[in-house]
């Protein structure tokens, strides 16, 4: 009974210890990217401003994102994705052309089991990867036709995941660059909530701390049945990366 009461507390610690690994990547790498949708002007877990959402925008993994709530040291960086291929696919698909964005990070992509959002500094992905980027798409700021296909070979366009390269960029090549109301946070969530510079560098000045490293990871006290509100949980992405790994796992 002792015995297994403390294997039980050394596997509480691991998990604790685990989950507050924040997962430090470098500025170009591989990535997998994926994607959600996000209603047009939400104000999603940064607390970015409405208008951020008219230009492309993603959600970035929980434990690259650096926090598990609100906002994090990911908010607002910007980061050039370019589409590789896609591999859960049968056959793999390589495109013909080299597609890419800018995005800026407005919302958090939760923690899941084995998702394309559950690496942690010591697990990657299901594709071996420890960062994943969940596009807000479709977009009215990102063209109908931006993820290639060959819906003669596949009978289907929407190839859910794709293996991509990124490149950590200055906002300054964010399509909403020149749009001083896309940039920065609201105000009436009020500040200790809400964190999107506008170009963050990774320096104490520019960079958001993580919300959940200042006030601690609270316990999950919801139930089965309790109601969710937008604006306030990042349910959305939790649906949609439900959906997607049901449709392409
Ligand atoms: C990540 O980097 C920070 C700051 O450089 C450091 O304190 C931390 O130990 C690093 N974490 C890992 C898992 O390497
Ligand atoms: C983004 O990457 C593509 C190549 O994939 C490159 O052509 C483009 O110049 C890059 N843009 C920026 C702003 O780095
Ligand atoms: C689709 O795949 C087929 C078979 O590989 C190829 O012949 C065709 O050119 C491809 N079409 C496009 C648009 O890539
Ligand atoms: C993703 O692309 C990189 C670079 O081309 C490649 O090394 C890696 O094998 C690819 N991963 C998958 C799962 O296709
Ligand atoms: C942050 O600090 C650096 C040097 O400490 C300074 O050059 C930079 O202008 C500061 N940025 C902001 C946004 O205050």
């Amino acid at each position: 009974m002792f015995f297994s009461f403390s294997w039980l507390l050394v596997l509480l610690s691991c998990i604790l210890l685990e989950t507050a690994a924040w997962i430090n990547y470098t500025s170009d790498g591989t990535a997998t990217m994926t994607h959600y949708e996000l209603p047009e002007n939400y104000v999603a877990s940064c607390g970015c401003t409405p208008s951020s959402t008219h230009y492309p925008t993603a959600a970035l993994s929980q434990m690259a994102y650096g926090s598990s709530t609100a906002y994090g040291p990911g908010c607002g960086k910007c980061f050039n994705l370019t589409l590789l291929n896609t591999w859960t696919s049968t056959p793999p698909f390589y495109p013909s052309v080299t597609k890419h964005i800018v995005i800026k990070v407005t919302d958090l992509c939760p923690l899941s089991g084995d998702g394309w959002c559950s690496a942690t500094d010591s697990k990657p992905n299901p594709s071996g990867q420890y960062l994943n980027f969940d596009l807000a798409y479709p977009s009215d700021a990102i063209p109908d036709n931006f993820f290639p296909s060959n819906a003669s070979l596949y009978g289907y366009t929407d190839f859910g995941v794709w293996n991509i390269s990124y490149q950590t960029v200055s906002c300054e090549n964010w399509a909403g660059w020149g749009n001083e109301a896309a940039l920065g946070s609201v105000a009436y969530l009020g500040s200790e909530s809400v964190c999107c510079p506008d170009n963050p560098t990774g320096s104490a000045n520019d960079t958001c701390p993580s919300y959940s490293d200042d006030n601690g990871i609270p316990p999950d006290t919801t139930t089965s049945s309790s109601p969710r509100t937008a604006g306030a949980t990042p349910s959305i992405i939790i649906f949609v990366s439900i959906l997607l790994c049901c449709y392409v796992g």
